[in-house]
């Protein structure tokens, strides 16, 4: 690469869709860390993201899980929220006008309690002006059969296979830790048609109130995040990266650019960032810049010269 010369960050998401689902640099938010984005883009600069995904939408209004929904941990947080959200036609009439405005790829987390209301969701959303594709909660571990597509991969693909055959956008299956092994998931989310997958979800955990001697969290068990559990999505990731042909979305505890490149160089594409959204709303902007500045002091002109570049039998 010549020195002064700017690397390319950007990704294509959905290599296998004719529509492809094309990024400017491969840092997302997480789901449900920066709500349907109006007020996040109130405080940091979405326009400098690769892509905003959206808090999950349901069939039907949520009000969500009882308090508290949160906790501080070692090292990350768990959380019980309950996907509240204003359903399918709240967010298009309330949310949906505001997206053109971020100016990059929005993807609408979905899920919902059987195939029928994933078919359902994916049909509502499909041709609305401003979404660029869909993320299938498939591993919420906070309600009501949140996990069982994402841990059973014979429902896994009836889900996938049914948004597929309902919209034309993107589809990432967003896979489940709370697995021994989770390989036989990502191949079965690949051969039903997804277009990518995001690795990971948080981990089911809990913190019990030693003066009231009862859970802390209202929902009783949550979802661990943070950097606690960044080991644990790279592995992950590593492991999935060789099975299968999509491109491969990291998520879990990601904080800043060495981070990020983890990631990236144990086989993902995107990388999202959460609960670091709370701490920081600039994370993402800060951890695109380090990147960019990484590649350059490398000499790498792509980012994508370095996905999966951790399997490399030689440095
Ligand atoms: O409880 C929640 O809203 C979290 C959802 C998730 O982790 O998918």
């Amino acid at each position: 690469m010549v020195a002064d010369s700017v690397p390319s960050l950007s990704v294509n998401l959905a290599p296998n869709y004719e529509s492809g689902l094309l990024l400017t640099n491969p840092v997302m938010t997480a789901s449900g860390t920066s709500g349907f984005g109006e007020d996040f883009s109130k405080i940091t600069d979405v326009s400098g993201l690769g892509a905003f995904v959206t808090k999950t939408v349901t069939p039907k209004k949520r009000s969500g899980n009882p308090t508290p929904r949160t906790v501080e941990t070692p090292s990350g947080m768990i959380n019980s929220i309950g996907l509240p959200n204003p359903g399918i036609q709240g967010l298009l009439d309330q949310e949906a006008p505001h997206w053109e405005s971020f100016g990059i790829p929005v993807i609408v987390s979905i899920s919902g309690y059987s195939v029928d209301e994933f078919r359902y969701l994916a049909s509502c959303l499909d041709g609305i002006e401003g979404v660029a594709g869909l993320e299938a909660n498939f591993s919420c571990p906070n309600v009501d059969k949140g996990m069982e597509f994402a841990t059973q991969a014979d429902l896994l693909s009836e889900a996938t296979t049914a948004i597929v055959e309902s919209t034309s956008l993107p589809l990432i299956a967003k896979l489940s830790p709370n697995v021994t092994d989770m390989r036989p998931i990502a191949v079965a989310a690949q051969e039903a048609g997804a277009a990518a997958l995001t690795i990971m979800n948080t981990i089911v955990g809990m913190k019990i109130d030693v003066i009231r001697r009862r859970p802390f969290i209202g929902g009783v068990t949550g979802g661990l995040s943070g950097p606690a559990i960044r080991p644990i999505g790279v592995r992950f990731v590593y492991q999935v990266y060789p099975e299968i042909d999509i491109p491969i979305v990291g998520a879990g505890g990601i904080r800043d650019s060495s981070d990020a490149l983890e990631y990236i160089m144990a086989g993902a594409s995107g990388i999202q960032v959460g609960t670091n959204n709370f701490v920081h709303p600039d994370t993402g902007l800060s951890i695109v810049a380090g990147l960019e500045k990484f590649l350059k002091s490398e000499e790498v002109s792509s980012v994508q010269e370095v996905v999966g570049i951790a399997h490399a039998e030689q440095y």
